[in-house]
């Protein structure tokens, strides 16, 4: 089969276009015919080979993905002889991020229960769109923001993936204010995803702007613990879902003695892959959901995906669809 695959780390150029024997599925996988996957910054960091993903993935070189992409949606192509959910000619979707990626290739396996049905007038690549910056708003903003209709939500870096799929979430349960934070650029696609409020982080600071907020959704945290309490209502919440490790890891550490004197909770997301696809699915077939995407890429562009990516100039979320 073909299939994008990267010998050395570094950038997009590291990725060749080869022929690789296409996987054979063990008793409790599937083999997809992949008909999209998207870009994620897990991807990006795989790519470009961040110490932390070096010891995932092989400190000198990339051993163990030699295939990125781990949002996918295709098309059963073969089951398992323990596979009981889906069968040939199923259409499913999900994030395989925690079984070795693979998605930019013709064909990948993935265990069953990865998978979630694909909605008949879902396109591919709005399917292959959701699974991961989907399940990190979710689980952000429900099970670990506990939002409520009253509170007021601010989502920092909501011109992305999280943000764009997440104000949906936020709208549907149904909260009055929601403010936006990304660059210039990207502040009238904001207002047209439904945020209220649009903050350009190149010319403001929401963290000592003075306002505060319920719950703070933070896609690329870049402040200390003290700044994102600051702006936070009295028994508010924020969440960190990625950004600056360093930064990530003093809130950790810090996240008890604000508490205590404060009462604000200051909380990191933890992504539990695909476990809510199903809500995505439900809100998409009730028109309550418009997934974003950015471009029209196919198999072969798939290096400019990347391309774009780091230069930051997309809304939404980048897919490619083949
Ligand atoms: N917690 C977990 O378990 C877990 C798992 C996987 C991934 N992650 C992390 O989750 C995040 C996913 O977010 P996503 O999919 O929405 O990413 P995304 O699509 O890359 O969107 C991030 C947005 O943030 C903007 N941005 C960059 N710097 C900013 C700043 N200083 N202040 C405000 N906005 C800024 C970017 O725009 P510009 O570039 O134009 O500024 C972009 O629009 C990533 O950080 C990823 O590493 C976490």
């Amino acid at each position: 089969m073909k299939a994008w695959v990267y010998h050395d780390y570094g950038g997009p150029e590291q990725l060749q276009l080869g022929d690789v024997p296409t996987p054979v599925p063990k008793d409790d996988e599937v083999l997809i015919r992949v008909r999209s996957c998207a870009l994620n910054d897990w991807d990006n960091e795989l790519l470009r080979g961040d110490f932390i993903n070096r010891l995932l993935n092989g400190l000198f070189r990339p051993k163990r993905m030699p295939i990125l992409g781990s949002d996918i949606a295709g098309v059963v192509e073969t089951a398992g002889a323990h596979v009981t959910r889906w069968k040939v000619g199923d259409e499913v979707y999900g994030d395989l991020s925690s079984n070795g990626f693979g998605g930019f290739a013709e064909y990948v396996c993935a265990p069953e229960e990865a998978l979630e049905r694909k909605p008949a007038k879902m396109s591919f690549k709005e399917a292959a769109a959701i699974p991961q910056a989907g399940m990190l708003a979710y689980q952000g903003l429900f099970d670990v923001g506990q939002l409520r209709p009253e509170h007021s939500l601010l989502i920092n870096g909501a011109g992305g993936g999280v943000g764009s799929l997440g104000i949906h979430l936020a709208r549907n349960a149904g909260i009055e204010r929601a403010t936006g934070v990304d660059s210039t650029e990207k502040l009238a696609f904001m207002k047209s995803l439904g945020f209220d409020e649009v903050i350009d982080y190149t010319q403001k600071d929401f963290a000592t702007a003075g306002q505060q907020y319920d719950l703070i959704l933070d896609c690329k945290t870049s402040r200390m613990p003290r700044a994102h309490a600051s702006a936070l209502k009295p028994g508010g919440t924020y969440c960190t879902i990625g950004g600056s490790v360093p930064k990530m890891l003093v809130q950790l550490v810090s996240s008890q003695p604000i508490r205590a004197l404060t009462g604000k909770r200051l909380r990191l997301v933890a992504l539990n892959p695909n476990k809510d696809l199903e809500a995505f699915n439900d809100l998409f077939e009730s028109g309550k959901l418009t997934v974003s995407i950015d471009g029209d890429f196919g198999f072969d562009d798939i290096p400019d995906l990347f391309k774009k990516f780091r230069s930051g100039a997309y809304k939404g979320k980048l897919v490619a669809g083949y």
